[in-house]
């Protein structure tokens, strides 16, 4: 892909950033201003935006949570289908808006859409209010993108990845109880509808030392729950030489003993009998596997570029279910790929029938910016397409319900997170197979591990009461 501004590849984190700016220090020039920032995407964009938030508050930044009152609104997008395109310009229509109330009002964005040509371009075409632009490889650059602006539009990207630098764990987290840890950069699979391998560069992965490094410290901190994150986590250290594979960093990271230890995404190729079988042993691993399927016909998958057949994929799902007690499984389904016919679409229905997910997110094909697919033919009509998606989400709905019906008048541990969004008099937390409760207890067992009788089953959430 090529890309404007192209230069070469940096150094991810690259030198602590030199906070004095031609004599100045950043603090001086920011200290006071307001930042606002939203999140669009994966879990990997709100890690980022963590790190963002921590550099812009060491040069003197605060948060706020009214774009009103900013100083600097900061969109950190996600270009995985093309309808986040329009929410994110939609958007920055009302923050042109409010640039004419406020003339030094700075807007920028971020992220992966940053990365596209297409919106570089359309950016210096048709949007002079954004103010700056800066891609997913140097964030870092954020604080001297800013002291170095000068009423022009400033666009920073590069179009390559640089290596994994480490600067500190320089995070703002959003929480104290549950935290999210990068343990790879990247990916390397290139499946043919995806745009992540070009927005965030081939597969790198963090050496395990530093990855358990920054796990021990968040032990130290209290933290309950971490999140291990990688768009392909079970390829993890397959880039390194001599690193360990990711079943052996899952036991390192067992055996610090944070109370819960979850991870996201797995790929089904790389999904290895050690990988289930320390999942099995692990009191701390969480029994909660999110198992992208993609597609249930082979000849999909094929065209996909997934690596796995249908049948490869069930006797792997299978494999899991005998072996992990008690686990949700949850997938991601594409449908109307391009060439998909009534056949392969019947394929797919076919495995979730047998798979029964625990819960799945469900997407009608996106063609993307000089991915192969975009390039297939393309021949459904959005009505059938449409219609396909209402057919599949009808079962999975169906069987996400069946699956938190047979929780009710089970007692399960629940990590409490906060106050329910749905009644404010409740708390709220996840089970050790992820699924949402809602549960009478008072708040200040937020932040703890609790038993919980499992009174009702909603279609997306469940509803407890603490039990001792
Ligand atoms: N790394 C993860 C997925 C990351 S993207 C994996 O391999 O499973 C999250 C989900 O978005 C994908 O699983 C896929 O279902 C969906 N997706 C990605 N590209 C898409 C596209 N072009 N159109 C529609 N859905 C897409
Ligand atoms: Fe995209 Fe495939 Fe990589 Fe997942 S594994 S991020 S779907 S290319
Ligand atoms: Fe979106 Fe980028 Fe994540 S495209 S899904 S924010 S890696």
């Amino acid at each position: 892909m090529h890309l404007p501004n192209m230069k070469d590849a940096k150094v991810r984190g690259q030198s602590k950033v030199n906070y004095i700016y031609e004599d100045r220090n950043y603090e001086d020039i920011f200290k006071g201003k307001k930042y606002y920032i939203r999140t669009y995407g994966c879990q990997m964009n709100v890690h980022d935006s963590e790190e963002i938030k921590a550099l812009l508050e060491q040069i003197g930044f605060n948060e706020t949570e009214e774009m009103e009152k900013a100083d600097l609104i900061l969109l950190n997008t996600c270009a995985i289908r093309e309808n986040a395109h329009d929410k994110v310009f939609g958007f920055l229509g009302r923050c042109k808006h409010l640039k004419k109330a406020k003339k030094d009002l700075i807007i920028g964005l971020c992220g992966c859409m940053a990365q596209e040509e297409s919106v570089v371009n359309e950016i210096k075409e048709k949007h002079p209010y954004i103010d700056i632009v800066f891609g997913t490889h140097n964030m870092n650059e954020l604080p001297s993108i800013l002291a170095n602006l000068n009423h022009k539009q400033d666009i920073e990207v590069y179009s390559k990845e640089g290596d994994v630098f480490e600067f500190g764990n320089l995070y703002k987290r959003d929480s104290k109880i549950s935290a999210w840890v990068n343990i790879m950069f990247g990916c390397d699979k290139f499946c043919t509808y995806c745009i992540v391998p070009y927005t965030r560069g081939k597969q790198r992965s963090r050496k395990s030392e530093d990855i358990l490094r920054e796990v021990r410290e968040l032990k130290k901190l209290g933290y309950q729950e971490i999140t291990l994150l990688g768009q392909n986590v079970n390829a993890y250290g397959k880039d390194l030489d001599g690193e360990i594979e990711f079943s052996k960093l899952l036991e390192k990271v067992s055996d610090i003993g944070i109370p819960r230890i979850r991870f996201v995404t797995s790929h089904p190729w790389d999904f290895t009998d050690e990988m289930i079988d320390i999942i099995a042993e692990r009191d701390n691993i969480m029994p909660y596997i999110h198992l992208p399927l993609q597609s249930g016909s082979s000849r999909i998958l094929k065209l996909m570029g997934r690596r796995y057949t249908k049948e490869e994929y069930l006797t792997l799902y299978h494999k899991i279910r005998d072996k992990v007690k008690g686990a949700s499984i949850t997938t991601d389904i594409i449908v109307a790929f391009p060439g998909e016919t009534e056949e392969d679409f019947k394929d797919t229905l076919d495995v979730v029938d047998e798979c029964k997910y625990d819960g799945a997110f469900t997407f009608i094909f996106s063609p993307r910016e000089n991915t192969p697919a975009a390039l297939m033919k393309d021949e459904l009509s959005l009505e059938e397409k449409e219609n396909r998606l209402h057919v599949l989400n009808e079962k999975i709905n169906m069987y996400s319900k069946e699956s938190n019906e047979r929780m009710v008048g089970t007692i399960q541990k629940v990590l409490v997170t906060g106050v329910s969004e749905k009644d404010t008099n409740k708390v709220c937390g996840y089970t050790e197979n992820m699924k949402l409760v809602n549960i009478d207890a008072s708040k200040d067992t937020i932040g703890k591990i609790i038993n919980v009788k499992i009174e009702e089953a909603k279609s997306f959430s469940l509803d407890g009461i603490m039990v001792k």
